[in-house]
């Protein structure tokens, strides 16, 4: 019996990538997080928020529109964002694993943030739990990154290769958070397993000492 090959959804650009581009949006990937701010009241006017993995630059472009002229944004990505930048905006290429070098110094600067955004994706390799597993490492440097520059109040957005690793980021989201909520926007392509995870409130840290 012979099969069907299957449609490659990623080979013509859809509905939404055609809108991103008309709206000056370099992905579509712009409705996810338009979606999450809508549902979960994430950005407003005067915010400073940090956008991890932000290459092409939709987030980003999105979030300084919302945060205005007092607001601002720093994002850091492998890849050079190639888009023109906003004034309220910064970004460099960097690894968000750097723990002690200059890309951590850079999130550092614009510290502290009310909102810590990450739309981070591995390279795909084929083999969904490598896949998996690398993108819950990246969650998980997310938190740890929310919980050493995110101000007491403020929001976490994480995307988030679905598996079973999510019970326990849950259980550190609700250790950080005071609430933890778990979406997947409509513009999610049907193929994909991503959902995104949100910590709409970070816990006031114990006092030192
Ligand atoms: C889906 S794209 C982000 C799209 C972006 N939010 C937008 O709207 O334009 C995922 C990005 O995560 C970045 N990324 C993956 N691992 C990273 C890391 N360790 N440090 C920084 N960026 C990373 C990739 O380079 C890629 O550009």
């Amino acid at each position: 019996m012979s099969r069907k090959p299957m449609k490659n959804p990623y080979a013509r650009p859809d509905a939404l990538t055609l809108r991103a581009k008309s709206e000056g949006y370099p992905a579509r990937s712009v409705y996810k997080l338009e979606e999450i701010d809508r549902r979960c009241g994430l950005l407003r006017s005067g915010q400073r928020v940090l956008d991890l993995g932000c290459a092409p630059g939709s987030w980003l472009l999105y979030a300084a529109k919302r945060v205005g002229a007092k607001g601002s944004v720093r994002g850091v990505d492998l890849t050079t964002l190639a888009i023109a930048m906003p004034p309220n905006a910064i970004a460099i290429a960097g690894d968000a694993f750097d723990r002690d070098g200059s890309t951590f110094a850079f999130l550092r600067e614009g510290a502290p943030y009310d909102v810590v955004l990450s739309d981070m994706a591995p390279s795909t390799t084929g083999n969904r739990f490598t896949d998996q597993a690398r993108s819950a490492e990246l969650v998980r440097r997310t938190l740890e990154i929310a919980e050493a520059l995110l101000a007491p109040g403020g929001a976490w957005v994480a995307k988030l290769f679905m598996s079973e690793e999510l019970v326990e980021i849950r259980k550190q989201v609700r250790a950080l958070f005071t609430e933890e909520r778990i979406i997947r926007p409509e513009g999610t392509r049907q193929i994909s397993y991503e959902v995104f995870l949100v910590g709409p409130g970070r816990r006031r840290p114990p006092a030192a000492g």
